[in-house]
């Protein structure tokens, strides 16, 4: 077995036994504990959890549902204290409210999921002993933004005909953020935070570019169209191109306006990862997590400041305004009838090829510059996914998270999975995507010309094909496959303070739950996958945090399987039997204090 002695520094720990218990099962010798839940209240003046008499009110001031993304921000002067960011991506109604009816949601329940969604800012703390952390609740940085706070739109977009509508004929200015996924941190401490499948939202859309976007004719599951007629297309046209951005926001200042950066892009962001230039501009890559979409990068054109006045910070919040979208192009370098994804590998012994990051707009000072034929500037950063089938970019299977390696520089995207993969009527394998219905998904690592952020050439291979290692059709980078553990539907990436790549997991379709891996990157042991932890059932992995002394992972939708109800429960984590399931964050650490994987 891969043992805990020899493995590469930081994954040093005996993987845990893939399996379908309702718990958080994590390594000998580490402890955990639930950091915080949905529900629990952060705000001051916000009542403790009570399912039966929850309000809109009482969960604004509440944890939200669904923790995702999960960033931890240094408070420098308060000892032991750091700030934990977290998106709440959706809701689960019928795990929410006991006797949910799906057909006729009360208003109430609707008010409670705006409330429920978004992001909350919550102090933790940490034991002076072990590496448990529990939230500080009525910190004066605690905060909550739902899917009513006011937004500011910036960036070459903002105000734009596209984006106006009756409530808001500037179109500069929205209520509140949907369906956060996954994000990043920034280098100058603020936190980005993806909009992904927000089509969900909006019903009653007509419109190709509606379509391509995937809302829907008809209407929503949620049926919010019913409670406020901007989630209504045919009353509010423009209300759904104002969602679909990466939003910033300045955990350090409650006080804030959150902003929706339009010269990202439009789509459905997975996330939104940054690294700088040697010259101090930001480089942020986003994938748009859809079977055959695309990952894009936005290269700034300004310079980060260093400081915390507030005109320094105020500059900073400007640096993702101006700038170049890119879209990727991947060629690969075999023949196509090597391309079988059987696990023959091409006669060149890699999945591999060259790319180009190919220039879709730019945004300025004075205006922006459109570079795709037929499109103006605004309607490549409002319908970005038009812009990347204008030219020719690589349909991968579901791009989701992106992570550059702080050691290396070399770029980690994390491709889900596509059982449309080489259905009728659609692409087919290539080098980049090259198994048929992809069920388990892969890793491309991508080396950026000189590496250099900033090059529109690249370098790629496949890391990982996932999968049962006992399938010839996958790969751990060339590491011998009788000394890896099984992973499928890789999500969410992430490094630890070695340069090891950590990979949560969103559906894994190997007859067990989903979980936590680390992968060292580098070395002999390059490619040598480990399991850290497992989720409770219908629990997805999100948001690993990988420090010296502590893991923390977001449990997101425990319970969600079909037919799962109040109830009816298909998980009571993380209270047990009576109790309602809850997501929730969750820390890790080694119960003797040594370093995770040391
Ligand atoms: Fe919200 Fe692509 O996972
Ligand atoms: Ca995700
Ligand atoms: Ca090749
Ligand atoms: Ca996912």
């Amino acid at each position: 077995a891969a043992g805990s002695g020899r493995a590469a520094r930081g994954l040093r720990f005996n993987p845990v036994v893939p399996n379908t218990a309702d718990t958080v099962t994590v390594p000998d010798g580490y402890q955990q504990n639930v950091v915080i839940r949905w529900g629990e209240p952060i705000l001051r003046g916000a009542p403790a959890f009570d399912p039966d008499h929850q309000t809109a009110a009482t969960q604004a001031g509440q944890f939200g549902y669904n923790c995702d993304f999960l960033s931890l921000l240094p408070l420098p002067g308060e000892r032991g204290k750091q700030l934990l960011v977290a998106n709440h991506e959706y809701t689960d109604e019928v795990l929410m409210f006991a006797g949910y009816d799906e057909a006729n949601p009360t208003r109430e329940q609707v008010e409670i999921a705006w409330a429920a969604h978004g992001l909350s800012a919550v102090v933790v703390e940490e034991d002076r002993r072990t590496g448990k952390l529990t939230a500080v609740p009525r910190h004066h940085l605690n905060r909550r933004v739902t899917a009513t706070t006011e937004f500011r739109v910036t960036g070459p977009a903002a105000g734009s005909d596209l984006l106006k509508t009756s409530a808001d004929p500037t179109g500069t200015k929205v209520l509140g953020t949907l369906n956060n996924c996954s994000g990043g941190t920034t280098p100058w401490g603020t936190t980005l935070h993806g909009e992904e499948n927000f089509n969900q939202y909006f019903g009653n859309a007509t419109r190709a570019t509606d379509k391509r976007y995937g809302i829907g004719t008809g209407g929503t599951e949620r049926k919010w169209e019913l409670f406020d007629k901007r989630f209504d297309v045919a009353q509010e046209p423009n209300e759904v191109h104002r969602f679909g951005y990466v939003v910033e926001f300045d955990p350090y200042d409650p006080s804030s306006t959150p902003r929706k950066h339009t010269a990202l892009g439009r789509f459905k962001h997975e996330a939104a990862t940054v690294r700088l230039t040697a010259d101090g501009r930001p480089v942020v890559y986003s994938g748009d997590d859809e079977r055959f979409d695309y990952f894009y990068k936005f290269v700034s054109s300004k310079r980060m400041k260093h400081g915390t006045s507030r005109a320094v910070r105020e500059h900073n919040l400007s640096l993702l305004d101006e700038g170049t979208l890119y879209v990727a192009k991947l060629t690969g370098d075999s023949p196509a009838i090597e391309i079988d994804g059987t696990g023959k590998l091409p006669s060149d012994g890699e999945f591999d090829g060259s790319g180009e990051w190919i220039p879709l707009a730019t945004a300025t000072a004075k205006g922006a510059v459109s570079h795709v034929d037929g499109m103006t500037a605004e309607e490549v950063f409002v319908f970005t996914r038009l812009a990347g089938d204008k030219v020719g970019a690589t349909k991968m299977d579901r791009p989701e998270d992106i992570e550059p390696s702080p050691l290396t520089g070399k770029v980690y995207v994390a491709l889900t999975n596509n059982k449309d993969r080489g259905a009728t009527g659609k692409a087919g394998p290539d080098e980049a995507n090259p198994r048929n219905s992809n069920k388990h998904g892969h890793v491309l690592e991508l080396t950026e010309r000189w590496n250099r952020p900033e090059s529109t050439r690249f370098a790629w291979s496949l890391f990982l094909v996932a999968g049962d290692p006992n399938d010839p059709a996958t790969y751990f980078a060339g590491f011998p496959k009788d000394k890896v553990s099984p992973i499928s539907c890789p999500d969410n990436v992430a490094f630890d303070p070695y340069g090891n790549l950590w990979i949560s997991t969103d559906g894994a379709q190997l007859g067990v739950h989903d979980g936590l891996f680390g992968v060292a990157t580098r070395g002999s042991r390059r490619g040598e996958l480990k399991q850290f932890l497992t989720m409770p059932a219908g629990a997805e992995t999100c948001g690993p945090i990988i420090q010296e002394r502590r893991v923390l992972v977001a449990v997101q939708h425990p319970g969600e399987i079909d037919g799962a109800s109040v109830e009816n429960p298909a998980s009571t984590w993380p209270d047990g039997p009576g109790k309602l399931v809850r997501p929730a964050v969750v820390a890790v650490w080694r119960a003797d204090g040594c370093a995770i994987g040391s």
